[in-house]
């Protein structure tokens, strides 16, 4: 694939605000005349749905922690073959609310199944598997967890785990953040949206200067 578009994902635990952050940098990109799209995982994809369904529904099997990683693999195969690529081909930029690291930090860094386990699967099946940016969110804990329960009809599985969990999705985060510092924006907690989103644009376009105006 020859790539010209940027390849942007958002992370960070529940309640965080990714996507609210995501809407506004497409509008920013947007008024700089840069092109993107926006898509999620899991999902993105029909069959993408079909295994976020799988695997948030109760009435599910109950899956392995490798069987878990698999299905997420071959929907990140498919999303990424039939969705991003073509896209990234195409010029467009790709803004991606969650991805690889996801899976590094909830199957691996919170479940515990080794991330080299995780990196061979993708590696074996060809995923290309690291973005060119990564935002991280963050929010205080207890904004975070209140913000997440007051949109009750959206929140899944994950977001009634106890806070030890959710301390060790924001921990895995932050060495995810450390170990691919190359890659990774983290975006100060404690800020307003747009103060967010403000921060968010500057420091890509200090990342990427010219693309943001090239484009
Ligand atoms: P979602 O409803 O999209 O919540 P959020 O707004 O927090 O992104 O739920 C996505 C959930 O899926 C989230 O709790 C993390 C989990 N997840 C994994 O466990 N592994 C993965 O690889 C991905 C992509 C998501």
């Amino acid at each position: 694939m020859t790539k010209k578009g940027l390849f942007i994902t958002f992370e960070g635990g529940e309640g965080t605000g990714k996507t609210t952050q995501i809407r506004y940098l497409q509008e920013n990109l947007s008024r700089r005349g840069v092109n993107s799209m926006v898509t999620r995982e899991p999902g993105g994809t029909r069959f993408g749905d079909q295994v976020r369904t799988l695997l948030f529904s109760h009435l599910s099997p109950s899956l392995s922690l490798e069987e878990e990683i698999l299905l997420l693999t071959a929907a990140r195969h498919y999303h990424l073959r039939t969705i991003i690529e073509p896209a990234l081909s195409q010029g467009q930029w790709v803004l991606c609310d969650r991805f690889i690291d996801s899976t590094f930090v909830y199957q691996g860094f919170v479940y515990g199944k080794e991330i080299s386990w995780i990196e061979n699967i993708h590696q074996s099946v060809k995923i290309m598997i690291y973005p060119d940016v990564t935002f991280l969110c963050q929010q205080p804990l207890e904004k975070a967890l209140s913000r997440r329960y007051s949109h009750k009809a959206s929140c899944n599985r994950f977001d009634y785990k106890n806070r030890d969990f959710h301390e060790k999705v924001a921990l895995g985060y932050r060495c995810l953040a450390e170990k691919f510092s190359d890659r990774y924006i983290t975006l100060l907690a404690g800020q307003s949206i747009e103060e967010t989103a403000r921060e968010a644009i500057t420091l890509l376009e200090e990342k990427f200067p010219f693309s943001v105006r090239d484009s």
